[in-house]
């Protein structure tokens, strides 16, 4: 899908926008004229164009431009609203804590549903903000945006929004603005899909000493709940030198932790021009000088090779924590759910995961609910629950999102009836995490200490290998550096420590 409104000529395909991009805007510049026609260069153009108007604003307004975002969802979104923010602050926007910004988007999520109801819950506030400040610009991206009954909810309710763009073209936030500030026209530009991957733009990081890096975007499984597929489209890999390239840099500016992102990374590599598996990248990562932790996420139970367990447990740098999503215990609901494994092929792979190393913390995600499941499908998830024995599990109300086949599926559990379970499952989770959670009571464990504690300046929040959190009393000064941090108190899903002095 792409939209296109007003008289903003928009690209029809995503490889038109090379060649087409924008002809005339509504004041008739043509700013097609001198503009570069490869990417990144086409962008870096419009960033350097929007600079100059954003600095002849402030000379006007005789004070800096501020932006804020809000993003939801998940880890890809958040990387995402990262390298927006990278692109405003090379423009020269400020990044400020409130929504009374001349700048302000929202990453969006549509995995739930109650995802898309919190946007359209905050978005009203905006409208205030603009009534103050009518040069106030609004955007809306992600993956709400890649549902045209969105696009046009948002088209005609709230019109208050000015540029509207999807997942798939984040890499042109300063083209759509420099035409949004040059026409104050309102400017739609989603793309149902593509196949560019668009290296070299800014990216701004949240820690310096620890970043998510994409090595691939999009999904395939169309496992029969998901929108993912839908609004993020087909898989496609980051090539290997490039991800590396990245890592290296970051090591150079200081990070000691790498998180790769990716739908389902155990599929990573199979579709590139020269095919390299996720646990040959893995190793590639591991090279990198100044790296001292490797994090993954997200693993699809079906395609996780012996080669990664084994280049896992070898590993020195790739951290003993696992998310293995099961969704269910039920062999038939995971069928239904189109996932590709029963319920004993999930608990075979853990016991191996474990054999070859038993440090490592399991975490999971659980949908109750889904269409057709009974009692006993139920009672089947929390058997696995017990026997996978995960440290902790993320778990979901199954939400009907329209598109996918389980939406038109017969036996829709009654609502009653999915939080009755909701409640039974989140017990058992948090019984068996906290026994998991006791066995390193009394150790001492390799801590990146992180931040200060939100609930307690005095302290430091930081996380062990295996991903599970620590508050323990130090100062600032620790944030970034690996320390000892005996473990005192087991809390269930944390733990209470103290800095080792040993
Ligand atoms: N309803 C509930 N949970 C869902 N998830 C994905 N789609 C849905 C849905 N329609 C959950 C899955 C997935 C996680 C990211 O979100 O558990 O692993
Ligand atoms: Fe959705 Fe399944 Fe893809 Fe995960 S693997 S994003 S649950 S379709």
């Amino acid at each position: 899908m792409t939209i296109n409104q007003n008289d903003t000529d928009f690209n029809q395909k995503e490889n038109d926008m090379n060649q087409k991009g924008i002809n005339l805007n509504q004041n008739g510049i043509d700013i097609n004229e001198h503009v570069p026609k490869r990417e990144p260069q086409r962008q870096r153009y419009f960033m350097s164009r929007c600079k100059e108007l954003v600095q002849a604003k402030e000379r006007e307004l005789g004070r800096k431009l501020t932006f804020h975002d809000q993003t939801f969802g998940c880890q890809m979104n958040f990387k995402d609203s990262e390298k927006l923010n990278g692109i405003l602050e090379e423009i020269g926007y400020v990044p400020i804590d409130s929504e009374d910004a001349d700048f302000v988007y929202y990453n969006t999520c549509t995995v739930r549903e109650n995802a898309n109801i919190r946007v359209y819950g905050r978005l009203g506030t905006l409208k205030t903000y603009k009534k103050k400040n009518p040069q106030m610009i609004i955007a809306m991206c992600g993956c709400m945006m890649q549902e045209e009954e969105e696009v046009q909810k948002v088209k005609d309710v709230y019109q208050f929004v000015d540029i509207v763009f999807g997942t798939h073209n984040i890499f042109k936030l300063a083209e759509l603005l420099y035409e949004c500030l040059t026409s104050r026209a309102r400017i739609f530009d989603v793309w149902e899909k593509t196949d560019l991957i668009i290296e070299d733009l800014p990216s701004d990081r949240k820690l310096r000493f620890k970043a998510g890096v994409n090595i691939m975007f999009g999904c395939n499984n169309f496992c029969s709940y998901c929108i993912v597929p839908y609004v993020r489209g087909r898989e496609r890999s980051r090539k290997p030198e490039d991800i590396v390239a990245e890592v290296e840099r970051l090591a150079r500016e200081g990070v000691v932790e790498v998180m790769l992102l990716g739908q389902n990374v155990n599929s990573y590599g199979k579709n590139l021009e020269h095919p390299v598996s996720f646990a040959q990248l893995l190793q590639m990562v591991e090279k990198v000088e100044g790296i001292e932790r490797i994090r993954f996420m997200t693993s699809h139970p079906k395609d996780l090779s012996d080669e990664l367990i084994e280049v896992m447990a070898a590993s020195k740098k790739i951290c003993r924590h696992l998310h293995l999503p099961v969704q269910s215990g039920s062999t038939h609901l995971l069928k239904l759910m189109n996932r590709h494994y029963t319920k004993e092929q999930y608990l075979e792979l853990v016991q191996k995961l474990r054999e070859a190393m038993p440090d490592l913390s399991l975490t999971t995600d659980i949908i109750v609910g889904f269409p057709g499941e009974t009692e006993e499908d139920f009672q089947e998830t929390l058997d696995i629950v017990r026997k996978a024995e995960y440290d902790s599990a993320f778990t979901f109300l199954y939400s009907k999102r329209s598109g996918t086949p389980a939406a038109k599926m017969e036996g829709q559990v009654p609502d009653a009836v999915a939080y009755e379970r909701f409640g039974r499952l989140l017990k058992v989770v948090g019984e068996t995490a906290r026994e998991r959670n006791a066995r390193l009571l009394g150790k001492t464990e390799l801590v990146l200490a992180e931040e200060i504690d939100e609930k307690d300046a005095s302290m430091i929040t930081g996380r062990l290998s295996n991903n599970n959190v620590v508050h323990f009393k130090a100062d600032t000064s620790v944030i970034g550096k690996i320390v000892p941090v005996v473990l005192e108190e087991a809390k269930g899903f944390y733990y209470i420590g103290r800095l080792s002095d040993g």
